[in-house]
C-alpha cells in the first residue's frame, strides 16, 4: 500500500491513517470450555484435590525445563511467594527497577522488606545493573529483575553482582535472553495471568524453580503454611492463602497450547515495526539488545521532544486521532513507583512507618523520571495483520513528520 506524507494530519482535519478497523480479539475457545466443563463434571474446585492445577504446573515447567511451578492466585502473589520462598529476614533490602507494576512491590512490603530503587537504562527502560550496584548495602538480600514490556533485563549484569536474583516475567512470556528463557535465569521467578497478559485466567500467577527447597516455602506459601502434602496442620511462618482454583486452571492450562505462537506473533510484528519506524524523523524504537526476542507486552517508543518540538502527550493525542491508540506518560500510572503517595508517605500499613526506613525523593533516578515525558506505550496484538502495522507505521511517522515540519516552519519564520 501506498502512503502519502504530503496527507493532512488527522488532527487538522486530514484522513486518519488507520484506514483499516484493527482485528477482533478472541483469546478463548473451544479447550478453555472443554477443560472447564472437566473442572465443573469433577464437581472439584479446590486444587489440591484437582488435576487441572497440577497439570498447569507440570506443563509449564516442562515448557520452560525447570523442575518446578507452583501456581497461584495472581503476578502479585507469585512475587509474594517468590520473595517469601527466599525466607529474608524482614528488614533485608531488596533492588527493584523504578519503573514496575506496584504488583511487583506488595509481596515485599507484606515481607517487611525494604525495596530499594534502582534506576533504567535509557534505550529499553530494563532496571540498570550499573544502578543497581551502586546502591548495594550489607543489608542487600536480593534483586528483583522485572522484564519491562516483554524485554528481557540486562540478567549477565545483574547476576554478575552475586546477589539472589528473583524474576518478574508478568511481561514476559517466552521472553529470551542470549539463548535462555527469561524466567529460567534467576533462582526464582515469577508469572501473571491476568487479563492483560499475554495468556490469561482472568486473575492468576506461577512460580517456577529448579530449587526443591524453595518450591517447598513456595506450596506453602500459597496455602497459610498448611504442610497437605505431610498432612500436618501446624503453621510455623506467615503465610497468605493465594490458592489457584482449579477453574482457573483449566483456563490456564489450555491458554499454554497458545502462548509459543503468541510470543512468535507479536515479536514478528513488532520487528516489523521497528523496521517501518527506522526513518522516521525524531522516534526511537525500544532498544532490543543483541541476542534478546521481545515478547512485546507493550510496544514503546521514545520522542525526540528537542529535535519534533512537541510534548510526548501533544504526540499522543495526535497519533490517536490517527486512529492509533497509545498513551503518553502513562507507563505506570505516570510515575515511577516510588513517588507513589505509600512510598512518599511511607503508609504501608496504618499507624506505622513499618517496613519504610528511607526517604524517597524526587530526583532519585532520573532516568526513569524522565521516561514519562518521553515515551509512548502501545498495544501490540497477536491477531494484527501487516496492514495493521503498516498503518500504524504510516500514522507514526505522519505525526513525526508533521511536528517536525512544524518545528521548521516556527524555526524559518522566527
Ligand atoms: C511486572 C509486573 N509484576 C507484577 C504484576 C502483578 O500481576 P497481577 O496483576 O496478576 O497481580 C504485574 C501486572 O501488571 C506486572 O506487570
Amino acid at each position: 500500500m501506498a502512503f502519502d506524507y504530503s496527507e493532512k494530519p488527522a488532527i487538522e482535519g486530514g484522513p486518519k491513517a488507520k484506514r483499516t478497523p484493527f482485528p477482533a480479539r478472541e483469546r478463548h475457545g473451544e479447550l478453555e470450555k472443554r477443560y472447564l466443563a472437566e473442572v465443573i463434571d469433577s464437581d472439584m474446585l479446590f486444587y489440591f484435590a484437582g488435576t487441572k492445577v497440577y497439570e498447569l504446573q507440570k506443563r509449564f515447567a516442562a515448557m520452560y525445563g525447570k523442575k518446578h511451578c507452583v501456581a497461584c492466585s495472581s503476578g502479585t502473589a507469585a512475587v509474594h511467594i517468590a520473595l517469601g520462598a527466599l525466607r529474608l529476614p524482614a528488614g533485608s533490602e531488596v533492588i527493584v527497577p523504578a519503573i514496575t507494576d506496584m504488583g511487583s512491590l506488595t509481596g515485599l512490603l507484606y515481607q517487611g522488606l525494604v525495596p530499594v530503587f534502582a534506576d533504567v537504562d535509557p534505550d529499553t527502560l530494563n532496571i540498570d545493573p550499573a544502578s543497581v550496584r551502586r546502591r548495594i548495602t550489607a543489608r542487600t538480600r536480593a534483586i528483583l529483575a522485572v522484564h519491562h514490556s516483554g524485554l528481557a533485563a540486562d540478567m549477565d549484569g545483574l547476576l554478575d553482582l552475586g546477589i539472589p536474583v528473583v524474576e518478574d516475567c508478568a511481561q514476559a512470556y517466552y521472553c529470551e535472553y542470549k539463548g535462555r528463557l527469561a524466567g529460567t535465569m534467576g533462582a526464582i521467578a515469577s508469572f501473571s495471568l491476568n487479563h492483560f497478559k499475554h495468556i490469561t485466567c482472568g486473575s492468576g500467577g506461577m512460580v517456577l524453580t529448579d530449587d526443591d527447597q524453595l518450591r517447598y516455602v513456595a506450596s506453602l506459601f500459597v496455602d497459610k503454611c498448611f504442610q497437605r502434602e505431610e498432612k500436618i496442620r501446624n503453621p510455623f511462618f506467615l503465610a497468605p492463602n493465594y490458592q489457584m482454583t482449579e477453574l482457573q486452571g483449566a483456563v490456564a492450562l489450555a491458554q499454554l497450547e497458545r502462548v509459543e505462537g503468541i510470543v512468535t506473533a507479536r515479536n514478528r510484528l513488532g520487528t516489523r515495526l521497528n523496521e517501518l519506524l527506522r526513518e522516521v524523523p525524531g522516534v526511537t524504537p525500544q532498544k532490543v539488545p543483541t541476542g534478546s526476542r521481545h515478547s512485546y507486552f507493550m510496544y514503546l517508543f521514545r520522542v525526540d521532544l528537542e529535535r519534533l518540538g512537541c510534548t510526548a502527550r501533544e504526540f499522543s493525542a495526535a497519533l490517536a486521532a490517527e486512529g492509533i491508540p497509545n498513551e503518553a506518560h502513562q507507563i505506570t500510572g505516570g510515575r515511577p513507583v516510588y513517588l507513589y503517595d505509600i512510598f512518599q508517605n511511607r503508609s504501608a500499613f496504618p499507624g506505622t512507618e513499618y517496613p519504610f526506613d528511607r526517604v524517597y525523593r524526587k530526583g532519585d533516578c532520573p532516568v526513569a523520571e524522565e521516561a514519562y515525558s518521553r515515551w509512548i506505550t502501545m498495544s501490540l496484538y497477536e491477531q494484527y495483520a501487516e496492514t495493521d502495522i503498516e498503518e500504524i507505521a504510516f500514522g507514526i511517522g505522519k505525526v513525526a513528520r508533521h511536528f517536525a515540519g512544524m518545528r521548521i516552519e516556527r524555526t524559518v519564520s522566527a
